[in-house]
């Protein structure tokens, strides 16, 4: 089968896709600069798959280390780039390390794809793009709000070089992901998100509040207008998002869609509030949730939720695990955390 190399592959979303491709037959090289991840992915990806991914550390930025691995890997006919940086309020401190990570990395594989014969990228982009919609579920007709951080510019900037680069005739097809809110784990607990520091997004914050690592989760506000109060996001299981990487692969390298570009919105259609959330968390654990309302966290936004209707279509791909099922794996993964003794 063609190899695939998965640019930060030992991260979060990058190494449920490394698992759904090698169980659909794919090898795979991952890189990765383990600036927000660890060797120790790599063993629960062979735990759980059999295989052991062939692994380069190293930086993308770095147009070197790049062209070696692509000498030292001539069969790569694929590539899905993950590697990025990725907080939105780390982005406005540090603009320029977001714009340098995001953005050389991209034009650095864009560069190489040609001449190495490689048929097809994936690119990991991000509702942000959209802003605060007007209306929702968000399709992917929806108009590009300017963006309000670095880390949503590069997104955006990203889909307008890839776009350029197609359109002028690069010998390569792209399809662009637009990812909603990815939680939870892969259903085994060998591997999951796990974030450097405090946790920024909700999930991981709630699981290590649950497991009393901190002592309660603030909730960002509920004075928004939604029926309680609180944002709505359409949080999509990260092994079913994980899964498009690789039907998105394969209608690239097998040349299923005349179109050189396709963007697709992943998400699950359901919008649900915080505090829907943090209920859901606590009935299909078992565990509280001790938390308390504290005010609006800057940029964020009220409310955005999916339309995925033409993923399903063209794709054949669906959401299909249960929100409950995910926090179940969310939090299977936090106790596993534990036993092992990470935190
Ligand atoms: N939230 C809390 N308390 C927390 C953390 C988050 O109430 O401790 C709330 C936020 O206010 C928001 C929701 O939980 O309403 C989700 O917040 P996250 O930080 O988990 O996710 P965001 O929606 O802010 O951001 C995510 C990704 C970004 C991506 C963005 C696109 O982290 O990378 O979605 O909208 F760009």
């Amino acid at each position: 089968m063609d190899r695939i190399l998965v640019t930060g592959g030992t991260g979060y979303i990058g190494s449920h896709t490394v698992v759904e491709l090698q169980q659909a037959g794919y090898s795979v090289v991952i890189i990765d600069d383990l600036s927000n991840s660890n060797r120790e992915v790599i063993d629960g990806i062979e735990r759980i798959t059999g295989i052991r991914p062939d692994f380069v550390e190293g930086d993308c930025t770095d147009m070197q280390t790049l062209s070696k691995l692509f000498a030292d890997y001539p069969d790569i006919k694929g590539i899905i780039n993950f590697a990025a940086s990725k907080a939105v309020g780390e982005s406005m401190q540090k603009p320029i390390l977001y714009y340098r990570n995001n953005l050389n990395t991209l034009l650095n594989l864009l560069d190489l794809m040609g001449p190495n014969g490689v048929k097809g990228i994936v690119f990991s982009s991000s509702c942000t793009v959209y802003g605060e919609p007007d209306e929702n579920p968000v399709t992917e007709k929806a108009p590009i709000k300017k963006a309000t951080s670095p880390y949503g510019n590069t997104k955006q900037i990203s889909e307008e070089i890839i776009t350029d680069v197609i359109n002028a005739g690069a010998p390569f097809k792209s399809v662009i992901l637009r990812y909603f809110n990815p939680v939870g784990a892969h259903p085994s607990a060998e591997i999951g998100e796990l974030p450097n520091g405090v946790p920024q997004n909700l999930i991981p914050y709630l699981t290590q509040t649950a497991i009393g690592i901190r002592q309660e989760l603030s909730v960002f506000g509920d004075d928004y207008d939604t029926p309680d109060g609180s944002c709505i996001r359409d949080y999509i299981n990260v092994v079913d998002l994980a899964k498009a990487h690789v039907i998105a692969v394969k209608r690239m390298l097998e040349d299923k869609s005349d179109a050189k570009i396709e963007i697709f919105n992943l998400g699950t259609g359901n919008g649900v509030s915080v505090l829907e959330l943090i209920n859901v968390f606590e009935e299909a654990t078992g565990v509280k949730v001790p938390h308390k309302i504290v005010g609006r966290r800057a940029g964020d936004i009220e409310k955005v939720w999916a339309n995925p209707a033409y993923a399903n279509e063209v794709l054949g791909w669906k959401a299909t695990s249960t929100l409950a099922d995910t926090m179940r794996s969310a939090w299977a993964w936090q106790l596993k955390l534990r036993e092992r003794g990470v935190m």
